[in-house]
């Protein structure tokens, strides 16, 4: 059976991490803030703080929102955000206790609808959480648009957290997604491109939401400045900060990541190519200007159970991946009309794309998929 998801591990991560067990030095160190330096690099810019996982990141993100813009805490305040995701991008708000407005899905991107973002802030908007689906990039040109336009009506300008979950290495225009001014997030976790086997990291919009988050991600407490003298936190924190063990896992595989982005773009291409036109089976938008990191290849099909049967018969992992957030019962309070979403929901459907996935491979897939179901 071809995976759809396997683990890109380099040969060099076992001996990395070896040494950092055998330093005596485990927790966070050195090798964080090497492995930060190296994060900074590749993104362009030197605002980053990581943490032991995006869930942690998006909890982080959102706790800090409530003095980002300045207008402190409120009971009523809303976080405008997507449906199609995976939960950690949603139950994070419910766990900072900030209320849940659903936006619809853009059927072609699978991303947030952007005009029906624009018709939902107001006045109770605390955050936007957007969600780059599959590695393909937001219209973050839109989105400034629609910032703009609430601000001139509604006098405040929300702040945006985005959900890089999916995106190492997707870019907009050239320029690596989550480097927009706004606060993104990104996963380390097992399967995605670049592997810490559990970790993420914040890119922040400026140096004092950067100091603050190094701050309340392992407890509010200064590491260096405590080892001089007693410390006295201001505010308090919590215990998300990676480690050594996970940041020499990341170092060893940073260009492994590069290798993964850049066989996934390959695979998609081809899949592009082989699968556009077919009647049961519809491709979603691509745009020069928005380069996914295709951490998923997403399809829309006729009759997913028989084609995911169908496609199992022919030896070919495929999933949804992630269901619709907005149907779980822990949400029914916040039930919206979402008819982009209904469009696609029970249609969507991935396929194996990952360096994993030989030229023989990807052939025998698009023969699946060609093939009746
Ligand atoms: C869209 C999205 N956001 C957030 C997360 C959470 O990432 P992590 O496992 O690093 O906490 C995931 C995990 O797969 C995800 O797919």
């Amino acid at each position: 059976m071809i995976p759809l998801f396997k683990v890109n591990m380099s040969e060099q991560a076992p001996a990395a991490v070896a040494e950092v067990l055998a330093s005596g030095q485990i927790g966070q160190g050195p090798k964080v803030v090497e492995f930060e330096e190296r994060l900074a690099e590749r993104l362009g810019s030197h605002r980053v703080a990581t943490v032991n996982s995006a869930t942690s990141g998006l909890h982080l993100a959102l706790h800090m929102v409530d003095t980002a813009d300045g207008r402190g805490p409120d009971p009523d305040a809303e976080v405008l955000t997507t449906p199609l995701t995976m939960e950690a991008t949603n139950w994070t708000i419910l766990a900072n206790r900030l209320r849940i407005r659903w936006v619809d899905t853009d059927p072609g991107t699978l991303n947030m609808d952007l005009d029906d973002l624009a018709r939902k802030i107001g006045p109770k908007t605390r955050a936007i959480v957007v969600v780059h689906l599959f590695g393909y990039p937001i219209d973050y040109e839109r989105l400034d648009k629609v910032l703009d336009d609430a601000e001139a009506s509604h006098g405040f300008r929300p702040v945006v957290i985005e959900d890089c979950a999916h995106a190492w290495g997707a870019t907009y225009r050239g320029t690596p997604v989550g480097t927009r001014g706004n606060i993104a997030v990104f996963s380390f976790q097992a399967v995605k491109h670049l592997v810490c086997g559990d970790g993420g990291a914040l890119v922040l919009p400026d140096d004092a939401l950067l100091q603050r988050a190094r701050l309340l991600r392992w407890f509010g407490i200064e590491r260096e400045a405590r080892l001089a003298k007693p410390p006295d936190v201001a505010e308090w924190g919590f215990k998300f900060h990676l480690t050594d063990i996970n940041a020499a896992m990341g170092l060893a595989n940073l260009d492994e990541a590069d290798a993964a982005v850049a066989a996934c773009r390959a695979n998609a291409a081809f899949y592009d190519r082989e699968l556009s036109g077919l009647e049961r089976v519809e491709l979603t938008d691509r745009s020069p200007d928005h380069v996914s990191s295709y951490w998923a290849y997403p399809l829309l099909v006729a009759d997913r159970p028989a084609f995911i049967r169908h496609m199992t018969d022919a030896g070919v992992m495929t999933s949804v991946v992630h269901r619709r957030n907005d149907l779980h019962s822990c949400v029914s309070e916040f039930t919206a009309p979402l008819p982009g979403l209904d469009a696609v929901a029970e249609r969507l459907v991935c396929l194996p794309v990952g360096p994993w996935v030989t030229e023989a491979q990807r052939e025998q897939i698009v023969t699946a998929v060609r093939a009746p179901w």
